[in-house]
């Protein structure tokens, strides 16, 4: 039935590609817009392995920062607090209205702008470190060219990104070498000649970081950098 489900769902994705993008950017706005809206990924303030990447100096100490599908925008509002220029994009006008709120009283506030990151480029500017926390992990696999280019034209030279995507769901039990094989190709495949991973790390995308085992969302990190892009030739 579900393998019914998925074949419907490919076919109609094939067919109408964007009226269903709409209608996942549609998806997320009804969500954003309730007032109760609280899943299991939300209000968790920053992850331990930004903080680690920040800490060890893998990532730069200033710069632009690009958080890619920001919700609220609580990892934007994290390193705007620490001086870095920060843009945070998400595809629905409810996250980013309630996330301009939340963090209006900052006093370098991340800057939120509405866009799908499958249709357009964020603004213009080169940014140094990019964190996507979930947001790539939910977009069809036909979108993910599209999700790749628009990254790889604003990712400066040596960018570094942090990459978090689900695993070890449906089953599979926390660190199954099978299913971090599969993510680890997966992730490869799509950001081949663009970004190159030194590491990989498990993780939980909850707000009790794995703790309480009916709220655990595990996952992984892809610790990604940017392959310097090769010069044109002139003729
Ligand atoms: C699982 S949530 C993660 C939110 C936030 N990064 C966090 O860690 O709390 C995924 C977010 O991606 C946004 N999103 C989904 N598709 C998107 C797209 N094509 N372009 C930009 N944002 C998108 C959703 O609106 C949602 O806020």
């Amino acid at each position: 039935m579900s393998h019914l489900r998925d074949l419907c769902s490919r076919l109609l994705r094939f067919l109408f590609p964007s009226a269903m993008q709409h209608l996942r950017g549609l998806c997320w706005e009804v969500s954003w817009r309730r007032s109760n809206f609280a899943p299991k990924w939300s209000n968790r303030g920053v992850s331990p392995e930004i903080v680690e990447a920040m800490e060890t100096g893998w990532l730069p100490a200033h710069g632009a920062v690009l958080d890619i599908g920001c919700g609220l925008g609580e990892v934007a509002a994290w390193f705007s607090e620490r001086a870095y220029t920060t843009v945070a994009i998400d595809i629905s006008k409810s996250a980013v209205r309630k996330g301009r709120m939340k963090h209006k009283h900052l006093s370098s506030p991340p800057e939120l702008i509405v866009l799908d990151i499958c249709a357009a480029r964020p603004p213009d500017r080169q940014y140094g470190i990019l964190i996507d926390r979930g947001c790539l992990h939910q977009i069809p696999r036909e979108e993910i060219p599209n999700y790749v280019r628009n990254v790889a034209q604003v990712a400066g030279p040596s960018a570094r990104m942090l990459l978090f995507v689900k695993a070890f769901r449906n089953g599979q039990p926390f660190g199954d070498l099978a299913e971090r094989q599969r993510q680890i190709s997966w992730v490869s495949k799509a950001f081949a000649g663009v970004f190159t991973f030194e590491r990989v790390s498990e993780t939980y995308l909850d707000r009790h970081q794995g703790r309480d085992p009916d709220t655990a969302l595990p996952g992984l990190v892809f610790w990604l950098t940017r392959i310097p892009a090769v010069p044109q030739l002139q003729k």
